[in-house]
């Protein structure tokens, strides 16, 4: 046996891809993004209209991921579908969801779902969106029906997607709904109403469904200039956040990791991605089409991070991803990002799941279709589907749990576009 055919991925390791509902599905109109999407002054270079419709087609999607390999399937259920308006709740809606689970199981692939994925109801925004006293008691109730819908369907359910970054997203940056730049008050409202949000929306879930349970957390791989202070950075002050969850997660089944690059913080605050601070490299570093720093290996800091401060929770990779054109790059990083996973399960580190963002192009929120995340291409108009190279062979890493080396894949391109 060579090496190349020694299994290093323990038995029952999920791999597959993640996706978000209003980023896939189309036709999101009850939510308060379609509103801000259609609204002049935001951010939003275009609307997400009918994304990849995936509300349609979601049988051949699935069918499309298991013929890959893939053993998984990170989706959302939409709570402006399920609760259209307040305290009503939708049968029909909850129907689908049904039939997209089922159709998961039929194909052997294990649905972990997410009940909030950054959309919310529209007339949950009116009220105040996150930052209302009622949104935890409402996200509660949500979830009681949702899973009690849905419970017996269910592999993994987590909470809510990335509630660390959705308090300065919305409040401080402005780049999400209800769009406010600068409002600690509002920002630090919506954090205390998120952790509570979690607490009581995970309590639900577990009354009704017997399936482990967790939250799946944004994390950069922070790193600190010699001398440099924590500052007051957005994404300082996610990652404070973060802290606070994982002291919830301690308590939780499963703690969701989710990483795509590192942030550097140098005396002067963070730096620029493309910025050349070491001195070191000979080239301009390398960004992604989102304007990251191209650094596959953050993955293996922010799993042992979340390892640690958890007391050792186990770890979900919930979303590890690039927005390239190049579909090698795609696989390079995917590999690099696999060895990280590897090493800290060497380290003893309980890791269950490597789930790559996104299954499919999609709806990247306020940079709309731009950015390319996807192991499947969708076809703007005729959403026909085209599979990349990296689906195969990320599909082949599941059935084989091992991880080839990409040899003669060129990451030598200085930008990855
Ligand atoms: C979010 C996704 C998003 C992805 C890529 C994560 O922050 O959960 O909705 O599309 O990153 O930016």
């Amino acid at each position: 046996m060579t090496n190349e055919e020694v299994a290093v991925l323990p038995e029952g390791f999920l791999i597959g891809a993640a996706t978000g509902a209003h980023q896939i599905e189309g036709g999101n109109v009850n939510s308060d993004w379609w509103e801000w999407e259609h609204r002049q002054g935001t951010p939003c270079l275009e609307p997400s209209g009918d994304a990849c419709d995936f509300y349609h087609r979601f049988r051949e999607d699935i069918a499309l991921l298991a013929g890959f390999g893939l053993n998984a399937f990170r989706f959302s259920v939409e709570w402006a579908r399920i609760e259209p308006a307040e305290g009503e709740f939708s049968q029909a809606e909850l129907n689908h969801y049904r039939h997209v689970l089922a159709s998961c199981h039929e194909h052997r692939v294990k649905p972990i779902v997410t009940f909030h994925h950054i959309s919310l109801p529209a007339w949950v925004q009116q009220l105040g969106g996150l930052a209302s006293d009622r949104f935890p008691a409402l996200f509660e109730r949500y979830c009681d029906r949702a899973a009690g819908g849905l419970g017996d369907l269910l592999d993994y359910a987590c909470t809510i997607n990335e509630p660390d970054a959705l308090p300065t997203g919305g409040y401080i940056l402005g780049v999400n709904p209800p769009g406010r730049k600068g409002d600690k008050d509002a920002m630090r409202r919506a954090e205390e109403n998120l952790l509570e949000a979690h607490r009581v929306g995970g309590a639900a879930i577990r009354s009704q469904a017997d399936v482990p349970v967790g939250v799946v957390l944004a994390l950069p791989d922070i790193q600190y200039e010699d001398g440099a202070g924590p500052g007051d950075s957005p994404t300082e002050l996610n990652s404070r956040l973060s802290d606070r969850f994982f002291e919830l997660a301690r308590d939780d089944d499963f703690v969701g990791v989710q990483t795509y690059t590192r942030v550097r913080i140098g005396r002067d605050g963070p730096q620029g991605a493309d910025v050349d601070w070491e001195q070191r490299r000979s080239e301009t570093p390398e960004t992604t089409q989102m304007g990251y720093e191209y650094y596959p290996q953050a993955l293996g800091n922010t799993i042992r991070r979340a390892w640690r401060s958890t007391g050792g929770t186990p770890i979900l990779v919930t979303e590890s991803g690039i927005a390239t054109s190049i579909d090698e790059k795609r696989v390079a990083y995917i590999e690099a990002a696999l060895r990280e996973v590897e090493s800290a399960l060497a380290d003893g580190v309980n890791v269950r799941s490597y789930l790559y963002w996104s299954l499919l192009d999609n709806f990247e929120w306020s940079l709309g279709y731009r950015p390319t995340f996807g192991l499947v291409g969708a076809d703007r108009r005729t959403f026909a589907r085209v599979p990349k190279a990296s689906a195969y062979w990320l599909g082949a890493v599941a059935r084989t749990r091992h991880v080839p080396t990409t040899r003669g894949c060129d990451t030598s391109a200085a930008t990855v576009r």
